[in-house]
């Protein structure tokens, strides 16, 4: 009798076209709704499969782990993996995968225009205009803040961040960073930046950009303390995880003019959204879209797929799959961020 072919869980509608090819190899359950999966959901689905192609929707901790006897592989889609457990799927012998490099120019180009839009009001204008309330040309309405010519701040300063500080060189920007380790010096020359230390980086940016890895150690890394360093004519960014932020922290100071603006494409509860936040005007808020542009979502998706197949021993890499989650502390490769 024919083996059974591995058996592989798509926990969210995708790209037709580009899933098609895990039916080459596997017999596919493709859930075909978006779902906000709760943890019963991803352990009844993963409880017989032997590969899933997940999100950041849903969450693959030790449990789910546990309750999945064949699973051998986890494809994430996204750069963040926050969602897996690693190390328990590590201990299990199950490959992890991310989606790294194919998102990078398409998430900083978001960045980009989150910052620029905290900076000149653009929502908060826009919102303005449609309620009505523009009575003509005003010289001194809705004045914001340059990008050109100011200090921009990175805190992260993996492939993202990098992707960043070459777009401040347009602006004519003065480019800061802090890291877990410290750039390369060719590195830091390609990209205009110096490094500061974590207090200095807040103190002295102008416009402050979040792309640094979510973990225990960066849990609510920017608090009160740190907002309270940062100058109240700055803005803040945040295009990595909501639970960097302390979001009450962040409101207050919002709110109370001890900052001038925040975007935020992420945030700790996601999707509900902190009511003070949604009640202040100046904060733009986005549903998590950074690496959202049409060729980023089908490259992402694509790439998980290859790791899939790969990850279960099958097609051209079997084996080898492209992006591999490296174990805690061996991520030699690429010092740190998304
Ligand atoms: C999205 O947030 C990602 O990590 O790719």
């Amino acid at each position: 009798m024919a083996e059974p072919r591995p058996r592989v869980w798509v926990a969210q509608p995708l790209f037709d076209d580009i899933v098609a090819r895990l039916h080459a190899h596997f017999d596919v359950v493709q859930v075909p709704a978006v779902v906000e999966h709760d943890a019963a959901a991803v352990a009844d689905a993963l409880r017989e499969a032997d590969g899933a192609l997940v999100t950041l929707n849903e969450r693959v901790g030790e449990a789910e782990i546990a309750g999945a006897p064949r699973l051998r592989a986890v494809a994430n889609l996204g750069v963040g993996y926050n969602n897996l457990d690693v190390a328990a799927l590590h201990a299990r012998g199950i490959v992890a995968t991310n989606t790294p490099d194919v998102l990078t120019e398409t998430t900083a180009d978001f960045g980009f225009a989150l910052m620029m839009a905290a900076a000149r009001r653009v929502t908060e204008a826009e919102r303005h205009l449609r309620a009505g309330r523009w009575q003509g040309w005003n010289f001194k309405g809705l004045l914001g803040a340059d990008l050109h010519g100011s200090t921009l701040g990175i805190l992260g300063m993996g492939r993202i961040g990098q992707g960043i500080a070459r777009r401040a060189a347009g602006f004519d920007m003065r480019v800061l960073y802090h890291n877990r380790s410290r750039l390369p010096a060719d590195v830091e020359r390609a990209c205009n930046a110096r490094y500061v230390d974590f207090d200095a980086l807040f103190a002295q940016a102008d416009h402050l950009v979040l792309v640094l890895p979510y973990s225990a150690a960066s849990h609510h890394i920017v608090d009160a303390a740190a907002l309270a360093r940062m100058q109240p004519t700055a803005t803040l960014t945040n295009i990595a995880r909501g639970g960097i932020v302390d979001e009450a922290a962040l409101a207050d100071a919002l709110a109370h003019g001890r900052l001038a603006s925040a975007a935020l494409d992420v945030f700790e509860g996601e999707p509900a959204v902190d009511p003070r936040l949604l009640a202040l005007d100046n904060v733009v808020l986005t549903p998590h879209i950074a690496s959202g542009s049409l060729a980023t979502r089908r490259a992402m998706v694509a790439l998980a797929v290859d790791n899939l197949i790969a990850a279960l021993g099958a097609g051209p890499d079997a084996g080898r799959p492209p992006t591999p989650i490296a174990p805690a502390g061996r991520d030699a490769k690429r010092p740190g961020t998304a």
